[in-house]
């Protein structure tokens, strides 16, 4: 990634905070003023247009319309903000900001009209600098505070996004507490969100300057992104609470650079955080799943409970994590979360989470919407990237739920985090695990093996048990088989488990079956089995130019330029199916000359759980280096750009003139 962000030095900030006037200190306005007792939620265009022209009246207005049509509004959204790029680059002959004509023809006010006729809340954008983020140069606030404050209160505002862009070095705390008076002078009620990407520690010092500030600099719509900025905001659980919330930024859910695992886990986190709920895709063209996540209204319920506690992890271990949050009638939401590329069994228990000892204790399954007891044990298997949310609570009436039964499907990977593998025409054997944690046994307890049609499956142990005490399992051997025909991708293999009392539980694994081994020749012509990149996706044949697919420039490496190969981002992996059938791979490595003198990664081959060769750290100022992989034998190859110790700047790590040989 390149960043982006420049702002000047110090003392010509203090020179511009003298000319302008900046307040020192005033009086607090928030949390006392009710605003913002739960975490804001609403929609706000950024993450889904940026400044493109489909962010207008019309859009603006359809949201609007979506969330009373599709019961989001019943579900808390309230709030429909609009995003920098609303007004003209120069501000009008009055000194007023102007808005965007094409973009909104009938004026803010208009549509803020239009919103509140909705029953819904309004908000707005702009930056405590002299113009916002946006590259077009638009007018921001600094210096205009209470001009643009009294502008917003007549437009009908009820919520200022005040960004930090071109902020002239001025201190935050002056520029942000100018323009919370500001907006108190006005009179109006204004939900004030403070985004200055927490460069200055708001936490700190701004739960009497804002309701909400962000903790860090701008998500993205990547697994990767989300990730990373969750993992700053969960460290600053203890500065959250009613009226002063941790902004981990806007929701990317919908917007088609994650999974649907991915997407839950996402808003499970932003719920368990107590984060701000701002939908940032555009619901005119939200698909049902989108709408399933948005609209899950338990999931809502934990993020907006009273207490306003936010919730954290009480224990993290290799990529796996258990988060509490403790809500205001005792009960306790709880998160399971699985960061890494291998399904692991995640468990907590009762005693863990803070409850108090009892005989049993009821789970609610906040996705699969079902009610169990369990003895205590809180536990499941969890996908890649996904996550489990229980609502757990003392219940005297505990017993008259079934168990809480736990169901898994496991088969071996070639090394630990790698794919899952169904070759077609071949037996894989898979093992099921169904497992009693409830208080009460569970009977007649019966496991089965749903796979694609077509495909067929056997038991190889028995799959039924008569009763399941507490804590006891029931383990099966399978044996499956794709039939030769099988065509390349990812299928589900699900557990599904009966027993009584009244209950079902299930899992699913998701297995591949390969693309066919590549033969000798240049590896960047045969697809590959999955790649993950620094930035952007890996290019084939070009550079990686971080955004779109097919952005690259041609390879070149201090000059010399190739035209086969991979252009990734460190860190990054490019995994290949060579099934046994392959012997060498041979290719250049280096930094690409397009961010020169940017950027390094250390460049490894892997043969199966084994590094064949490396680079050792190239930067942009040192030439190609050739490797050689003895890969004889390996199912799977993996080129790996890692990190080369300055983490994901720059870093476009080319793999040139890269071959395999094959039988
Ligand atoms: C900054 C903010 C984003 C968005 C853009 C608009 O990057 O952090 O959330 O508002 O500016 O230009």
């Amino acid at each position: 990634m390149t960043l982006k962000r420049v702002t000047v030095a110090a003392g010509v900030g203090l020179l511009l905070a003298a000319c302008v006037g900046i307040p020192q200190a005033s009086a607090a306005v928030t949390p006392g003023d009710g605003l913002a007792l739960t975490p804001p939620m609403g929609f706000n265009n950024w993450n889904s247009t940026h400044c493109r022209a489909e962010f207008n009246e019309a859009m603006i207005k359809g949201i609007a319309d979506i969330f009373v049509s599709k019961g989001l509004k019943d579900a808390g959204y309230q709030y429909v903000n609009l995003d920098d790029c609303w007004a003209l680059p120069q501000r009008g002959p009055d000194g007023n900001l102007v808005p965007d004509p094409v973009r909104f023809p009938n004026g803010i006010k208009h549509v803020a009209d239009y919103v509140h006729s909705k029953g819904l809340k309004f908000g707005i954008y702009t930056s405590a600098g002299t113009m916002t983020c946006n590259e077009n140069g638009f007018p921001g606030s600094l210096g205009y505070e209470q001009q643009d404050a009294d502008l917003f209160a007549s437009y009908g505002v009820d919520y200022l996004k005040y960004d930090n862009c071109n902020n002239q070095g001025v201190d935050a705390k002056q520029r942000y507490i100018a323009m919370r008076d500001a907006l108190a002078k006005t009179g109006r009620k204004i939900l004030y969100s403070i985004c200055e990407w927490g460069e200055n520690k708001p936490w700190e010092w701004a739960a009497d300057v804002g309701h909400m500030w962000r903790t860090t600099y701008d998500i993205s719509d990547s697994y990767g992104s989300m990730l990373g900025i969750a993992k700053q905001n969960w460290a600053l659980a203890e500065h959250a609470g009613p009226g002063r919330w941790n902004d981990p930024d806007m929701l990317e859910v919908g917007n088609g650079g994650m999974s649907g695992i991915e997407y839950r886990s996402h808003f499970n986190l932003w719920a368990i955080m107590a984060a701000p709920l701002l939908i940032g895709s555009d619901l005119r063209k939200a698909t049902p799943e989108t709408f399933e996540i948005l609209n899950n209204r338990e999931v809502i319920a934990v993020d907006q409970d009273p207490l306003g506690v936010q919730g954290k992890p009480i224990k993290s271990a290799n990529g796996l994590h258990v988060f509490v949050k403790p809500l205001r009638n005792g009960d306790k939401a709880v998160l399971l979360f699985n960061e890494g590329e291998q399904q692991s069994r995640i468990s907590t228990s009762a005693a863990e989470i803070g409850l108090p000892r009892a005989a049993g204790y009821k789970v609610r399954d906040l996705w699969e919407r079902t009610d169990r007891h369990t003895a205590g044990e809180i536990s499941a298997t969890v996908p890649p990237h996904g996550s489990v949310m229980f609502r757990v609570s003392m219940d005297p009436r505990w017993a008259a739920y079934p168990s809480f039964v736990e169901a898994s499907v496991d088969t071996a990977t070639v090394y630990p985090g790698a794919l899952p593998l169904v070759r077609p025409g071949h037996d894989t054997t898979v093992t099921t695990a169904v497992t009693n944690n409830g208080r009460l046994p569970a009977v007649q307890v019966d496991a089965s093996l749903a796979a694609p049609a077509g495909w067929s499956v056997q038991a190889g142990s028995p799959s039924s048990r008569l009763v399941l005490r507490t804590g006891q399992s029931l383990s099966t051997k399978w044996t499956v088989k794709a039939p030769a025909s099988a065509k390349p991708g990812s299928y589900s293999l699900q557990v599904n488990a009966k027993y009584q009392p009244g209950g079902t539980a299930s899992y699913a694994l998701q297995v591949v079956v390969p693309q066919p081994a590549p033969r000798t020749g240049f590896l960047s012509d045969f697809p590959w089995l999955r790649t993950t990149n620094g930035w952007g996706p890996v290019e084939i044949d070009k550079s990686n130019h971080e955004a779109q697919g097919g952005d690259g420039n041609p390879i070149t490496i201090q000059g010399a330029r190739y035209e086969k190969g991979f252009g990734a981002h460190s860190p990054g992996v490019i995994e290949y199916y060579v099934d046994g059938k392959c012997t060498s791979v041979t290719t250049d490595v280096g930094m690409d000359d397009e961010q020169d003198p940017k950027g390094s990664a250390n460049f490894e081959i892997w043969a199966d759980g084994r590094k064949v060769t490396e680079s050792g750290v190239l930067t942009n100022l040192m030439p190609a280096k050739s490797l050689s992989a003895d890969i004889t034998g390996a199912i799977l190859v993996r080129l790996i750009a890692a990190d080369g110790g300055d983490g994901n700047s720059n870093d476009h790590a080319d793999w040139a003139d890269t071959r395999i040989t094959c039988s």
